[in-house]
């Protein structure tokens, strides 16, 4: 069983050597001002803490709201800022609510690679460590390793996901199950529902992703196995949300029943900027079930909870250089952040919020030269505006239409409906349109043109269609002078200030939390990680180069 941890003062478990404490260099004398100031703190910190609560000895109920950006470099935010000033002919100080709680920033490379992917990038966060590109919580040898949700869970706090891509995905996954690679999606569905020696560890999930919950012989069903998970679920006590008119009577989270698995797509939510919202609520929508969900479960517990909440489709985005789709991701995002701080600014729950991104995708600039010799220094969001659905929509609009149409016919429906109509561009060229027919039939090809015409026009830059090794901001604030002192330290693994290795994100919440990972680690040594069957799983790289990682 999970040996309770001894309770105690997070202010002075900061001071302790423990596991994720790292030697610093500093000269003696900074050193000792450190010392001083240090004791000072802890001094301060200690008697105004003891003030509140010292009689009672239990370490204040916290809450820790954990969100990713999945994709988003530092690029992404000026893109989208000068988006939403031109859009909404805001100033030019007009900022984004993020923009207000930069605090430092993040370096992303994975255990094997200086470009990682989502799932090392999640599992960085969630278990404190580095791991190979396509880990979901196993370490470098693909032992598992304990997570931070798993580690809150087992001392009796609430959990929860809520993304907008499939809830089996790498990185919500790499917070509630364990997988060798992260295309075992069939499995990480089951131990995201409890099947796994730990038991359930998630109380709530909403997100995309019914695919991997479902046979093939039902519809949107993709398991290789004739398992109906959504069923069991339910069977086991699962409330279920599968669709608008569901999550609508879950009331903004004031009429949940937990554990509460909400699936509402077959794999991703739409673009936001695709999104009709009769059929599929926003993130901030989301956001909202599950803070006041999780909240109101907590109410009158010891513990508080920990939420995990993922802008998963920024990164779809960048890999599709898609720089339309993509502001309004993170814009989206931004409105979801802004649910979160009204959440913080109403709970007596000491409560921190970190939001930082796995990664950068798609090497991103605000800035393109299309001119032969020196560019102009411009980009116009007005190209943005115009357009009002993603690449990814419109392939599929032409792909359902195209083969009733040829010739001139197809010609005309590319120019007027496609190009004009809904990408707004009103310039196109002969050979634009031509280009565009002759691709009809080839999806990928296709989105990269559209999403050309608009990337060109509008001045954006790109540079990959997967990820970048650039640094990525974080993001936090809290409720709590205390949690404050600990978040806005400067040093390696004693806060976030500043620029941090990824892993420190992880071990800052393991820290605050007081919850020792590798405990976690020996109680499910023994948890199904490996995929079954004929996988040559000796090849790691054929299996990257197989499974596209995102
Ligand atoms: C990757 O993991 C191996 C095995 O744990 C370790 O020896 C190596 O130093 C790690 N490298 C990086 C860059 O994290
Ligand atoms: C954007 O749309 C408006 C209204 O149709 C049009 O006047 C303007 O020229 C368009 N801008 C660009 C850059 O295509
Ligand atoms: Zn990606």
């Amino acid at each position: 069983m999970y040996e309770k941890l001894p309770t105690e003062d997070p202010e002075l478990l900061n001071e302790k050597q423990d596991l994720y404490e790292k030697p610093t260099k500093r000269s003696n004398k900074q050193s000792l001002l450190g010392f001083i100031l240090t004791a000072f703190l802890l001094v301060s910190g200690f008697a105004a803490y003891c003030l509140l609560s010292c009689s009672t000895s239990a370490k204040p109920k916290q809450n820790v709201i954990f969100m990713v950006t999945d994709g988003m470099g530092p690029a992404s935010l000026s893109l989208a800022r000068s988006f939403k000033q031109y859009r909404d002919k805001l100033d030019i100080d007009d900022i984004l609510a993020l923009d207000s709680l930069l605090i430092g920033s993040s370096r992303t490379r994975s255990n094997d690679s200086l470009v990682t992917d989502s799932a090392a990038g999640a599992t960085a966060f969630s278990c404190a460590l580095k791991s190979y590109n396509g880990a979901i919580g196993v370490d470098p040898e693909k032992n598992p390793c304990g997570t931070i949700l798993e580690a809150l869970k087992l001392k009796g706090w609430h959990t929860g996901l809520v993304v907008t891509t499939r809830i089996t995905d790498a990185t919500p996954a790499a917070f509630s199950s364990h997988a060798d690679y992260r295309f075992q999606e069939d499995l990480i569905a089951q131990h995201q529902l409890g099947e796994y020696p730990l038991g359930r560890s998630v109380d709530l999930m909403i997100g995309g992703g019914r695919c991997h919950f479902l046979p093939r012989s039902v519809g949107g069903g993709c398991r290789s196995d004739d398992r109906n998970l959504i069923e069991e679920a339910q069977l086991n006590g699962w409330s279920y949300a599968g669709d608008r008119k569901a999550f609508d009577a879950l009331d903004e989270g004031r009429n949940v029943q937990l554990p509460l698995l909400s699936l509402l797509a077959p794999t991703d939510i739409p673009f936001d900027i695709d999104r009709e919202p009769e059929v599929y609520p926003s993130l901030a929508e989301q956001v909202k079930v599950a803070l006041t969900s999780l909240s109101h479960a907590t109410k009158n517990s010891k513990e508080g909870f920990f939420l995990l909440i993922e802008g998963s489709r920024i990164d779809h985005a960048g890999h599709q250089n898609d720089p339309a789709a993509q502001v309004r991701e993170v814009l989206a995002y931004d409105e979801a952040m802004k649910e979160v701080m009204k959440f913080v600014d109403n709970t007596d729950t000491d409560t921190v919020v970190i939001s930082t991104s796995d990664h950068e995708t798609g090497g991103l600039v605000t800035a393109r030269q299309v001119t032969e010799l020196y560019p102009d220094y411009l980009w116009y969001p007005e190209v943005l505006l115009n357009s009002s659905h993603s690449g990814e929509y419109l392939v599929k609009k032409m792909m359902s239409r195209q083969s009733e149409l040829d010739g001139p016919a197809l010609e005309s429906y590319i120019a007027k409906e496609i190009v004009e109509q809904d990408m707004g561009i009103l310039d196109h060229t002969k050979e634009e349109i031509e280009t565009v027919k002759k691709f009809a039939n080839d999806a990928n090809r296709l989105l990269g043109v559209l999403n050309n015409m608009i990337s060109v026009r509008s001045q954006t830059g790109w540079s990959t269609l997967g990820h970048s090794a650039v640094d990525v901001n974080i993001y936090a604030f809290s409720n709590s002078e205390r949690i404050d002192k600990q978040l806005y330290r400067r040093e390696p693994y004693t806060g976030l200030l500043g620029n941090h290795e990824n892993i420190e994100i992880g071990a800052f919440m393991a820290k605050l939390t007081g919850v020792d990972l590798a405990k976690v680690s020996d109680l499910i040594r023994d948890v199904e990680h490996s995929p079954k069957g004929a996988l040559d799983v000796s090849a790691d790289i054929h299996m990257n180069a197989v499974h596209k990682l995102h």
